[in-house]
């Protein structure tokens, strides 16, 4: 049999919801990032898009990002950031970052590649990973290439956590992997807690915090643990609406990254559109930041006390992430998404097997602070109508497995 064969009989996993393209899979969003854009024709309040701070469709970055364009092309430089793909410009991103968090910063071309390098780059077999078994996938690919021991523990139990350290082979090295928010569930992790394990347990931490830098504050969701953590790494896509990221440590582990991550050494560096981008938009933050975030936080405490309020089950977040949990088949799923989309004009991201549990969907609103107050009241009165049509059971079913 030939690969492509193989490949034909497996339609499995999310490959399953070929059937829905450009309806939940592959939508194409028309419009400025705006809280309204069209689908397919109409005008719909998006919940669906990663720029918390909605600093992407403000024409001041606009102008600056046409200003950089104009002068060097959407491609410049040509190179890996290693051999011919320095600049001032990324340098001085490294250099504006580091001053923020107040740890040695190396610039990242993606998000997912990078962090994943990192994780490959700081074990060899010998060495022993600990992750929580909700951290991103790109944590996971890393996870992936070790071929040493690797263990994960149940979402946020410490507890666990505790026991496979105490387990560790002596002389094994161990690296624990969390999210600082878990893009998901749109919880955090107890950095807190594991940082205490530290007086018992000799390990590294590393925090992905992709969602929570800038949009919890300069310092993400670990606030003023930052100066504990090990390792910390945040990508530019979610309050910095745009690609590439950076890793965070002491000046020996920043040295060391930039001689042995993979992805950066064999890949082109991030170019000098997206890093200008980022500057300017520090630019703003510096004296917007603040402004941004309370509304950004004002709207993710208006739609969910709304949803709560309704009995909708929302878990634990504690961040602008929104996953409401509904106990449904897919038929129903796609029934309720269909209205919330036609009727209702709201469009949400459905998350679905193999991501969740079968007969659970989580819908994931992402609040930002470019919604208004007419976007979530529109929104929750959509629900509220739709929780009569559907009686679906809002219920948490989602295994913690
Ligand atoms: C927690 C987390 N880490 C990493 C990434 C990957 O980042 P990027 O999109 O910049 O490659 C994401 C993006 O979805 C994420 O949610």
């Amino acid at each position: 049999m030939s690969i492509l064969e193989k490949l034909n009989q497996k339609k499995t996993g999310l490959t399953s919801y070929a059937q829905y393209e450009n309806e939940y899979v592959y939508p194409k969003l028309e419009g400025p990032l705006k809280s309204r854009m069209n689908f397919k024709g109409n005008e719909v309040i998006v919940w669906s898009f990663n720029d918390y701070l909605g600093l992407q469709s403000d024409e001041r970055v606009i102008e600056a990002e046409v200003e950089i364009v104009k002068k060097y092309g959407s491609g410049y430089p040509a190179g890996s950031r290693l051999l011919t793909g320095n600049t001032a410009y990324h340098e001085q991103l490294e250099h504006e970052i580091s001053q923020l968090i107040d740890k040695d910063v190396l610039l990242l071309n993606f998000g997912y590649q990078g962090i994943m390098s990192v994780v490959d780059s700081l074990v060899d077999r010998h060495d022993t990973i600990i992750y929580d078994q909700q951290v991103h996938a790109s944590l996971i690919d890393g996870v992936r290439l070790h071929q040493g021991p690797k263990f994960s523990y149940r979402h946020n139990d410490i507890f666990q956590l505790g026991r496979l350290l105490s387990k560790v082979q002596p002389g094994s090295e161990v690296l624990v992997l969390v999210d600082g928010v878990f893009s998901m569930r749109g919880d955090t992790a107890n950095v807190a807690d594991i940082l205490r394990l530290k007086e018992t347990y000799d390990f590294t931490l590393l925090v992905d915090d992709a969602h929570g830098f800038m949009s919890f504050g300069e310092h993400g969701s670990v606030g003023e643990l930052m100066p504990e953590v090990d390792i910390y790494i945040s990508t530019f896509a979610k309050a910095l609406a745009t690609t590439g990221g950076f890793v965070a440590a002491r000046k020996e582990f920043i040295d060391y990254f930039k001689y042995n991550l993979r992805s950066q050494t064999f890949g082109r560096t991030l170019p000098l559109l997206t890093v200008a981008s980022v500057l300017f938009k520090l630019k703003l933050l510096a004296q917007e930041g603040i402004e941004r975030r309370n509304k950004l936080w004002k709207n993710t405490r208006l739609l969910q006390e709304g949803l709560k309020a309704m009995g909708y089950d929302i878990g634990n977040t504690c961040s602008p992430i929104t996953p409401i949990y509904l106990t449904c088949s897919e038929k129903e799923a796609s029934a309720f998404l269909k209205e919330l989309r036609y009727t209702y004009g709201v469009f949400c991201s459905p998350v679905v097997y193999p991501v969740v549990p079968k007969g659970t969907m989580i819908l994931r609103l992402i609040v930002t602070a470019l919604h208004e107050e007419r976007d979530i009241s529109q929104t929750l009165d959509a629900f509220a109508k739709l929780q009569q049509t559907f009686a679906l059971n809002c219920v948490l079913e989602c295994s913690e497995d």
